[in-house]
């Protein structure tokens, strides 16, 4: 059967909110299904493609349309392109949906305070101690997606769980052939 395989999976939320983690578990598993996938990770990502910008919402959505259109051309030669950056404002990634098309938003929902008890990379403590400006979710602004295709509460579930639901989106969307039952293997 042909078919279009490539699909963008857009993970979205709270530095430490677990996007990174689960976007490896879920490229891990898309690997083994035989899948080509590439992962954008806002942390990678700036250390070159979008290297020398800032947090300024100019400088965010740069970063995010930049991100969107690496996805956009992955998407498009049948690779499922997996993005994991904060991506805090609402209209710069509708509009990266729109240009993608096949297009997951994951919406990776955290607590700020679960966010600040984990303080994975010691961010938060600067941030909270006015040391770093315009973090978000502490001085700048957080937006989350009104309509996610997927919703993970990371601290209510463990990402073994998160991650099955994901594949259950994909498949239920349509993006992704059901894996064989494994009674029948
Ligand atoms: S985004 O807003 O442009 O989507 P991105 O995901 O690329 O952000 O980068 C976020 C990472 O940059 C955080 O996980 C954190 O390690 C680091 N960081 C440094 N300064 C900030 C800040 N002011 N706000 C958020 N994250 C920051």
């Amino acid at each position: 059967m042909l078919m279009t395989t490539g699909f963008t999976l857009w993970f979205t939320g709270l530095s430490g909110a677990g996007k990174t983690t689960l976007a490896t578990l879920v490229e891990r598993e898309l690997r083994a299904r035989g899948r080509k996938v590439e992962v954008l990770d806002g942390d990678v990502v700036r250390t070159h493609l979008s290297k020398g910008l800032g947090f300024s919402r100019e400088d965010r959505d740069t970063n995010i349309r930049r991100i969107g259109w690496v996805c956009e051309v992955l998407t498009r030669n049948d690779v499922v392109a997996i993005a994991a950056a904060i991506s805090p404002f609402r209209a710069v990634r509708d509009e990266v949906r729109e240009r993608i098309g096949r297009f997951v938003e994951v919406f990776v929902d955290v607590p700020l305070e679960t966010a600040i008890a984990r303080d994975v990379k010691g961010l938060y403590k600067k941030a909270l101690a006015g040391e770093i400006p315009q973090f978000t979710g502490v001085s700048d602004p957080y937006e989350p997606p009104l309509d996610p295709e997927v919703t993970i509460r990371s601290a209510e579930e463990r990402p073994e769980q998160s991650v099955a639901r994901i594949l259950a989106a994909l498949e239920a969307l349509g993006y992704l052939e059901p894996a064989r039952a494994r009674a029948a293997d």
